[in-house]
């Protein structure tokens, strides 16, 4: 049986991504409630209890700012931000100036965020992304790794470098297509003087409502998400060897997983270059584009 206290706890989450679907952005909590929340969870409240309405919707703080604050026990209790399988919101297309602005806002915050000291304080840059916010498709990756920190872009390394080849061959240009990552900073090497690490979960949950913003000021036609690291923060799923070539959905949104460019660096052999150009085919297929014959036999050993 749910306590009362999870029965308030589901009631408010649904609250919450009930106005979040109608578009909302902010709520205001009091002082006395966020005081309140901080307290350790009353688990022998009775299940009978009648759970109060959650705070009435005020242009203060953003709703994912209060999920974040809010004591760590009710913190953990929420998802990461709206999960990917709930469904796109169901709200009119902001106009092209709202859009800008809308992102610009949202590239600002993520600029100056300081969730993560070790990572705030580790990094040159914060790497929000690049390409068209119009953009029909885009690609989701791990995390900004080196050269990506110094360029303030994502995938401009020799991972990236093969990213851009691929998305050349599919006849896009990158300004075509938005490219973001899971992580906006990267992750720290602390005693290392070169290498990556992958995100912890709890980086990824802190930083992952700025990648969930993104997606829904986009809307793209279709999401890629490069390697493993961007399945479990997009969809929780692990496993990518089985879970790339099959198509996926992210809140309403076509997605097909794929391989990790560094990982074909890794791994040159021409049917895992193969594998991968047989997921964007599918790509292109979804989004109507026409594929040449040369470029369905790419890969494949004549
Ligand atoms: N790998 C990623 O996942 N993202 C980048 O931006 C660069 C390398």
């Amino acid at each position: 049986m749910p306590t009362a206290y999870d029965q308030l706890l589901d009631a408010t989450i649904q609250h919450l991504e009930d106005l979040k679907a109608h578009g909302v952005r902010f709520v205001s909590v009091s002082p006395e409630s966020l005081g309140a929340l901080a307290q350790p969870v009353p688990r022998t409240v009775q299940s009978t209890a009648k759970p109060t309405p959650p705070a009435a919707p005020a242009p203060h703080s953003a709703i994912h700012n209060v999920k974040s604050e809010i004591a760590p026990s009710i913190e953990m209790a929420l998802p990461l931000a709206l999960p990917g399988g709930t469904p796109p919101p169901p709200t009119a297309p902001l106009s092209p100036e709202a859009k800008a602005a809308a992102f610009a806002k949202l590239r600002a915050r993520a600029l100056a965020c300081l969730k993560c000291p070790q990572l705030a304080s580790s990094r040159r840059n914060v790497v929000f992304g690049v390409g068209s916010i119009d953009a029909g498709l885009m690609f989701v990756g791990e995390a900004p790794g080196a050269d990506e920190d110094e360029q303030a872009e994502p995938f401009v390394g020799k991972a990236g470098q093969l990213l851009t080849k691929i998305i050349e061959t599919m006849g896009l240009q990158r300004g075509d297509v938005y490219i973001a990552n899971i992580l906006k900073c990267r992750p720290d090497t602390p005693g290392q003087s070169a290498g990556n690490r992958k995100p912890t979960p709890d980086e990824m949950k802190t930083c992952i409502p700025y990648l969930h913003e993104q997606i829904d000021l986009i809307r793209p036609r279709v999401l890629v998400a490069l390697g493993g690291t961007a399945m479990e923060g997009l969809l929780n799923k692990t496993g990518i060897a089985k879970l790339r070539g099959h198509w996926h959905t992210y809140r309403g949104i076509p997605l097909m997983p794929t391989y990790h460019p560094a990982y074909l660096l890794r791994n040159q052999a021409l049917a895992e270059k193969r594998k991968v150009w047989e997921d964007m085919l599918q790509v292109m297929e979804q989004l109507g584009m026409s594929i040449s014959e040369k470029q369905r036999k790419f890969f494949l050993r004549s």
